[in-house]
């Protein structure tokens, strides 16, 4: 297998540390699709370009079994580019109806406006040209290109990614424009030397990753890359792929308690520097934060003052990975002798502020924003 790889290189990647290991996987997977792979699709027995790319783009974001009728519908209202160019977008979006992710459609549309327009009607017959085209990305354009015209281009969604990491055992993060644009090199490499293999490599991919290379439980077992498969050998094949970014969005909710005291100051208190969970906000001055209502209420319940509490509307403050839903409660303290003694508060930390001096200090936005608005709120003060 190793000397099969090494004669299989081109000159040109020898001197790579990565591509020195590169298996050879085309022949495997050729032959595999063609016994087990799926064959039966109805875009899979033409070479028309207007199939191949209407099935595409509803493949996108749907399931197969959802697009067989949608397919069937649309090729029967819409047989060709110059009829889709030329129906009213109604028709489209009536067709689409139900697909989802309805940006494809008027995509749809306007690509065949400009295979009209711009081509003579007819698909450019490369996967660069192809990729010029509305709603056409890079995968698109050469699965069109690999399934109608046998060009050698590489694809590399989101199943070919989990494949092809998995074999190689790459484990650079994706969500790092450079690293995606390794992995896409390597696919490259990873092509069959004969065009007339592209389609089978193609939808060889695509089933692999589908039906057995699958997300949590890939069933090794039946896989034709089983052998050369590092991350199968390794054991670990759910460690991959790497991608970093793109955390599931979370939400939380802060209770935000501001102390007021009986010479209109507030409390506040500066943030940690950075690192844990709380980055947020880090080295900035906030009021005290409380993760829920009774953590807030427990220490409100400790502080020896008479108060008076307001509780303002929720604030939505949008961070790149989570929603944080912002409870303000104001809190008016009666006059003590010592208000620096407050139980349960670290007055090292903070420290009492009339309100220009808590404007002029570094505050989160939803901090400032809410400040300003409190003049309105209390009365002066006696
Ligand atoms: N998903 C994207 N393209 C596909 C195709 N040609 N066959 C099956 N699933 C796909
Ligand atoms: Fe995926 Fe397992 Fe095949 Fe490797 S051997 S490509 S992990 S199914």
């Amino acid at each position: 297998m190793a000397g099969a790889a090494q004669s299989f290189m081109p000159a040109l990647f020898a001197s790579s540390p990565v591509s020195a290991q590169l298996p050879v996987i085309a022949p495997s997977l050729v032959a595999w699709q063609a016994r087990h792979g799926r064959n039966h699709l109805p875009w899979q027995h033409t070479q028309d370009p207007y199939r191949v790319w209407l099935s595409e783009i509803m493949l996108q974001q749907t399931q197969v079994t959802t697009v067989l009728d949608y397919y069937q519908r649309f090729l029967q209202a819409l047989p060709d580019v110059a009829s889709l160019a030329a129906a009213p977008a109604d028709q489209v979006m009536a067709l689409w109806s139900g697909l989802g992710y309805y940006s494809r459609a008027r995509n749809l549309h306007r690509c065949a406006q400009t295979v009209v327009a711009e081509h003579g009607g007819q698909f450019p017959r490369s996967a660069a040209l192809l990729a010029t085209l509305p709603g056409i990305g890079r995968t698109t354009a050469a699965a069109i290109a690999a399934f109608c015209f046998q060009e050698r281009a590489a694809i590399l969604d989101a199943n070919v990614k989990r494949v092809l990491t998995r074999v190689l055992a790459f484990s650079g993060d994706l969500a790092q424009a450079q690293q995606e644009k390794a992995l896409w090199a390597l696919a490259e490499q990873l092509l069959p030397e004969d065009g007339a293999d592209m389609p089978r490599y193609t939808q060889a991919l695509m089933d692999l990753g589908a039906t057995v290379c699958t997300p949590r439980q890939p069933v090794c077992r039946q896989c034709p890359l089983q052998l050369p498969c590092q991350a199968q050998r390794a054991g670990n094949p759910q460690d991959y792929p790497v991608k970093t970014r793109k955390l599931r969005r979370s939400s939380q909710a802060w209770w935000l308690v501001f102390l007021h005291d009986a010479q209109g100051r507030y409390w506040l208190e500066r943030r940690p520097a950075q690192g844990g969970a709380n980055a947020i906000w880090a080295g900035l001055f906030s009021p005290l934060v409380y993760p829920s209502e009774a953590a807030a209420a427990q220490v409100l319940a400790a502080l020896p003052q008479a108060q008076q509490r307001h509780d303002l509307p929720v604030v939505q403050h949008v961070l790149t990975h989570r929603d944080l839903f912002l409870h303000p409660v104001v809190v008016r303290l009666g006059p003590v002798a010592d208000d620096r003694s407050l139980p349960g508060i670290h007055p090292a930390d903070g420290a009492w502020c009339t309100g220009p001096q808590a404007l002029a200090l570094g505050l989160p936005a939803p901090v400032r924003k809410l400040m300003l608005s409190f003049e309105e709120l209390f009365t002066p003060i006696k």
